[in-house]
């Protein structure tokens, strides 16, 4: 209690300032078993997303899928959460969902709409890394164009989404970002 209220005391600017760019080559031992650690999150986080993605539009069609959509995508973050001692989420410059609103360290690669995965180390040792997601063909079936998305699909998401800003991409194109924070293990 005593170590952490004196560190917090004595660096008061560190909170602001605390993540630093950094490569791969750079990482040690420690960060090294972080960072392939959240690689596995966000590849079990892609792969439950999209079986239960294509389930749900296999059993409710696309519209149906867009509620439980909603409901799943966050559930499954938290599972993983658990699962590995680890912060998950995804993120866009286009949200569907607002609370997908991406963590501050992630601002100047959301400005950019970065390609490239980064990654950062914060002073307290966290690990943070980014993961670019790309359009392929189911995604067309809710985050297409306007006009090519099916009324029943649309009239769901401005039921659910009134804000919605994340249609008009279209095959190929930069969606987003899964994004990993994993503590000091
Ligand atoms: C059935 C409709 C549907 C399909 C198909 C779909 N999405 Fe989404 N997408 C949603 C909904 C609803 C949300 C908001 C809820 C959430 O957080 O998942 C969302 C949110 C997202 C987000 C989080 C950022 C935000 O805008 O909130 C990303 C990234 C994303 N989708 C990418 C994809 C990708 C990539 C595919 C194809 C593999 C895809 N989606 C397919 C409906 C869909």
């Amino acid at each position: 209690m005593l170590v952490s209220c004196e560190k917090s005391s004595s660096t008061p600017q560190s909170q602001e300032v605390s993540w630093v760019s950094t490569s791969v080559d750079q990482l040690d031992e420690k960060a090294t078993a972080q960072l392939a650690l959240a690689l596995q999150a966000r590849n079990e986080m892609e792969s439950v997303l999209k079986s239960s993605l294509l389930a749900s539009i296999k059993a409710d069609g696309p519209q149906g899928a867009v509620g439980v959509c909603s409901v799943i995508a966050p559930k499954i973050a938290l599972e993983l959460n658990e699962k590995h001692g680890l912060t998950i989420g995804r993120t866009s410059f286009k949200l569907r969902n607002e609370t997908n609103t991406p963590p501050a360290w992630m601002d100047w690669i959301v400005e950019t709409k970065l390609t490239d995965s980064v990654y950062f180390i914060n002073t307290d040792g966290t690990l943070a890394a980014t993961y670019p997601i790309n359009i392929a063909p189911p995604c067309m079936l809710c985050h297409g164009d306007e006009n090519t998305i099916t009324a029943d699909v649309r009239s769901s998401i401005a039921e659910n989404y009134p804000d919605d800003q994340a249609t008009g991409f279209a095959l190929g194109d930069l969606r987003g970002w899964f994004w990993v924070e994993v503590p000091p293990q």
